[in-house]
This record gives C-alpha cells, structure tokens and sequence, in this order.
C-alpha cells in the first residue's frame, strides 16, 4: 500500500479500524452481499447492473474490503479480456466509507493482480474519470478497445449509447 493512502487510512479511520483494510479475495457466502452493494449503484446508472448468477460465474475475478465487523464495505473485480488486456470491473464503495483511499486501494490491487497475471494495460469504462486519473490511468477513444470488450455492454440498459469514459493504463 503506498505511504501517503497508508496515513490516510490511519489518519481518518484508526478508530474503526480501518487503518487495518486489506483487500482479500471474496468466497461464495459472500456473493449475496456483493450484489446488493453493486445493485445500489446499478440502479443509478453508475455501474452495469450484475446479476447473482454473473456473479458466481466471476466470484474469483472479485476482491473485497470488510470493515471490522465483517461487513463488505467495497468490492472490484478484474476481467481478463485478451491476452494483454485486462479491465477493471463493478468496482464500489459504500457510501459511507468513500473517499478514505479504499477504492484507490482496489484499483491498484487489480493492476498488481494483472501483472502478475502477465497482462500489460488495465482499462475501466467510468463516469468517474477524476478517480481513475488519480490511479494513472487516461482517457482513450473508446473505438481503440478490442471488439471483444463490448459483449458485456449487449447487457447495458444504454446500449447503444453508451456515454462512459474509457480509461486506460499501462502496467
Ligand atoms: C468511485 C469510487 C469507487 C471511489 O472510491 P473511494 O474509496 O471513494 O475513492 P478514494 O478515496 O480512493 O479516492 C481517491 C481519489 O479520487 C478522488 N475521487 C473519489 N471519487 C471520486 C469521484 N466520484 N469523482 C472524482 N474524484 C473522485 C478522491 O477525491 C481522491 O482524491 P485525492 O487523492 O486527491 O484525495 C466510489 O466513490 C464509488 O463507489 N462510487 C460509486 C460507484 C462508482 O461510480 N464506481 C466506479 C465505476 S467504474
């Protein structure tokens, strides 16, 4: 975890134990929890909506943070698209815990998973361009994204007007 979110993290939350956040890979009883806290988001249009099914289908693309009680106050996946080319995806904090570094830490435990996976740039489809760009990522015409990128986006209620940014990064 890098120095300055470090600080931040003991700064802003020692008291709840936050200071103590890891990321860690979710299991199966887990999946219910997951969906809600992505619906939450889904349902403004901020995230494509994941089904409970999808989810179990990808459970070991998923990583999560809980809180000390054990509740699950973010998650992230990361989708393997091609051989170089992977993608950040359903990534999301509970409202009342955003802005303390836990998304930052997700991203960057997804670019560690991609590369150690042996895949060379990451890429996010985002209204929150700021976030990524804070992460290191930048925009790029969203036509540059291999084809197989936009079989997810068939699922979208916006297709075919999708109106997100993409974001790129090379790892
Ligand atoms: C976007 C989201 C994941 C960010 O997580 P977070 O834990 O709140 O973000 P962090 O605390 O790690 O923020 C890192 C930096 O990004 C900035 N940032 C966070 N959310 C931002 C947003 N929505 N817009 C612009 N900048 C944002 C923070 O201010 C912070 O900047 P700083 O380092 O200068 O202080 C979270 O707000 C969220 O779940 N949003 C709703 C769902 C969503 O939009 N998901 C993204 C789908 S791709």
């Amino acid at each position: 975890m890098p120095k300055s979110l470090r600080k931040r993290l003991a700064e802003k939350d020692s008291c709840q134990g936050l200071s103590r956040m890891e990321t860690r890979k979710a299991s199966v009883k887990e999946v219910g929890e997951i969906h809600k806290l992505l619906s939450r988001y889904a349902d403004h249009g901020l995230l494509l909506p994941r089904s409970l099914s999808e989810i179990y289908n990808h459970l070991r693309d998923y990583s999560v943070i809980d809180d000390a009680n054990g509740a699950i106050i973010a998650a992230c996946a990361l989708g393997v698209c091609w051989e170089d080319l992977g993608e950040i995806r359903s990534l999301a904090v509970v409202e009342g815990h955003q802005g303390k570094g836990l998304g930052t830490l997700l991203v960057n435990n997804c670019m560690k998973e991609a590369a150690s996976l042996g895949l060379k740039q990451i890429f996010a489809l985002t209204y929150v361009s700021d976030f990524f760009i804070k992460a290191g990522f930048r925009v790029i015409e969203k036509s540059t994204l291999p084809h197989k990128v936009w079989a997810d986006c068939l699922k979208c209620p916006k297709f075919p007007d999708c109106d997100e940014i993409a974001m790129l990064k090379d790892l």
